[in-house]
C-alpha cells in the first residue's frame, strides 16, 4: 500500500499567515500539520509516500526533504495549479500505480491514527474507504447521506442544503478502480474536479464503498479558529517532558506544560497543557493553558493564553492578556510608550487586530 498526501493548494482562508508560507506548515502543538500526517501514514505501515505540491512547494521540500527523518520515503508530485482533489489524485498515477492507496489531506488533524482504518482496508474486498464524522456546519464539506443498513445512498460536496450531518473527514482509501472514476468525471461548479463526485462515480458504478463513521475528534485546520482548536485538542493529549537543556528559573511550571531543548522560562507561570519551544525565552510573563510558543520566540511581561505563536516572533510588555491568538514568525507586539500616545500598527493584507 501506498501514501498520498495533498499538501498544495492555496489556504486562502488562512491568510495572511498563509501568504508567505504553507499552510500545512503550520504547526499545532509546535509540529506542522503536514508531519503530523506523515508520522500517522508512516505509524499505520505505509512508507512508500507521494506528497503533491503547488506554489509552496519549495517550503514544504525544505521542511519534508526525502523523509528519511521520519522513516519513510518521500515523492514529490508537482500539481501546475489547484485544480481540485481529483486532479490531485488524476496527477499521481506514475507514482501510485495500480497499487491499492490512502489518501490525506495535508491540513488534517485526526484524533487516534489511521492504523486501524488501513488495517480494516487491507483485510476487507471493498474497493474505497471512505471516513466520516458528524459535524455541526456539513455546509462547509463534502456530506455522505447513509441508508439505514449504512450504505452510502449519496455524497454531495459543500452542499446548501445538506443532507444529513456526515462530513466526509479528509482521508480515503482506493483501489485501482478510482482510476476509472476520476477519468471520468467532470469540473463542478467551483470550477474543481472533486474527490466527493469520483467517490460517487464509484457507488454508481457498482463498486463497494464502505463508510467508518470516526468516533474520535477531527479538524481541518482551514481556518484560524481550526488552527486554535487543533492545537488545543492535541495539546491536551500530548505526553509533557521537561527537557533537561531547558532553564527554569523562579518559575511555577505545572505537569502538563513541555518545555523543548534551550528554552529558558524565568520568574514566570505556565500553566498546561502547553508548549514551550527551542532556544524560546519567557520572562516575568504568564503562559495559560492551550497556548503553543514555538522555537526562537520572546515573550516579556506578558499574559498570554490558548494562542499559537509562531518562530522568532517577540511579543513584549502588553497591557493585556492576549488570548485566542495567533501570532506569526517574525512578528512583533509590543507596547508603545512614546508621544504621541497611541495604537501603532506595520500589519499585513487580511490581518486581524481586535482592539479593546
Ligand atoms: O477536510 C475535509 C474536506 O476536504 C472534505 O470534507 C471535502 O469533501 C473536500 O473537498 C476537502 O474540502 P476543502 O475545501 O477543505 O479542501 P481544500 O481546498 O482545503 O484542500 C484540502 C487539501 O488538499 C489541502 O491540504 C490542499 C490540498 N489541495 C487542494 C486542492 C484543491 C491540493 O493539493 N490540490 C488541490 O487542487
Amino acid at each position: 500500500m501506498k501514501g498520498l498526501i495533498l499538501s498544495g493548494g492555496k489556504g486562502t482562508r488562512l491568510y495572511p499567515l498563509t501568504y508567505t508560507n504553507a499552510k500545512q506548515l503550520i504547526p499545532v502543538a509546535n509540529k506542522p500539520v503536514l508531519v503530523r500526517v506523515i508520522e500517522s501514514i508512516r505509524d499505520a505501515g505505509v512508507e512508500e509516500i507521494g506528497v503533491v505540491i503547488g506554489q509552496t512547494g519549495p517550503q514544504i521540500r525544505e521542511v519534508v526533504g526525502d523523509g528519511s527523518k521520519w522513516g519513510v520515503k518521500i515523492t514529490y508530485i508537482p500539481q501546475d495549479s489547484p485544480d481540485g482533489l481529483a486532479h490531485a489524485v488524476k496527477i499521481s498515477r506514475d507514482f501510485l500505480g495500480d497499487e491499492r492507496f490512502v489518501m490525506f489531506l495535508g491540513d488534517n488533524v485526526i484524533q487516534g491514527g489511521i492504523g486501524a482504518l488501513i488495517s480494516d482496508f487491507a483485510h476487507n474486498d471493498w474497493n474505497s474507504q471512505i471516513v466520516l464524522k458528524e459535524v455541526e456546519n456539513p455546509t462547509a464539506y463534502g456530506v455522505a447521506k447513509l441508508r439505514a443498513d449504512n450504505s452510502i445512498e449519496h455524497l454531495i460536496e459543500k452542499p446548501e442544503n445538506p443532507p444529513s450531518n456526515l462530513a466526509l473527514v479528509g482521508i480515503y482509501m482506493f483501489d485501482q478502480n478510482i482510476w476509472e472514476a476520476v477519468n471520468s468525471i467532470k469540473p463542478s461548479g467551483r470550477g474543481e474536479l472533486e474527490i466527493t463526485d469520483a467517490i460517487q462515480w464509484l457507488v454508481n458504478a457498482g463498486y463497494r464503498v464502505f463508510p467508518h463513521v470516526h468516533k474520535g475528534w477531527w479538524i481541518d485546520t482551514g481556518k484560524p479558529t481550526d488552527m486554535l482548536e487543533a492545537n488545543s485538542l492535541v495539546l491536551e493529549e500530548l505526553t509533557p517532558t521537561i527537557s533537561p537543556e531547558s532553564i527554569i528559573e523562579n518559575s511555577e511550571v505545572d505537569r502538563r506544560v513541555t518545555v523543548e531543548r534551550g528554552a529558558r522560562i524565568i520568574n514566570s507561570i505556565v500553566r498546561g497543557p502547553s508548549i514551550i519551544g527551542e532556544d524560546t525565552v519567557i520572562e516575568n510573563s504568564y503562559i495559560g493553558p492551550f497556548t503553543s510558543i514555538y522555537h526562537h520566540v520572546t515573550v516579556q511581561n506578558c499574559e498570554i493564553e490558548r494562542s499559537i505563536v509562531l518562530e522568532h516572533s517577540t511579543i513584549s510588555d502588553i497591557g493585556t492578556r492576549l488570548h485566542d491568538s495567533l501570532i506569526g514568525r517574525n512578528a512583533s507586539v509590543r507596547r508603545n510608550d512614546e508621544k504621541p500616545r497611541s495604537l501603532r500598527m506595520n500589519i499585513g493584507d487580511h490581518s486581524n487586530l481586535w482592539i479593546v
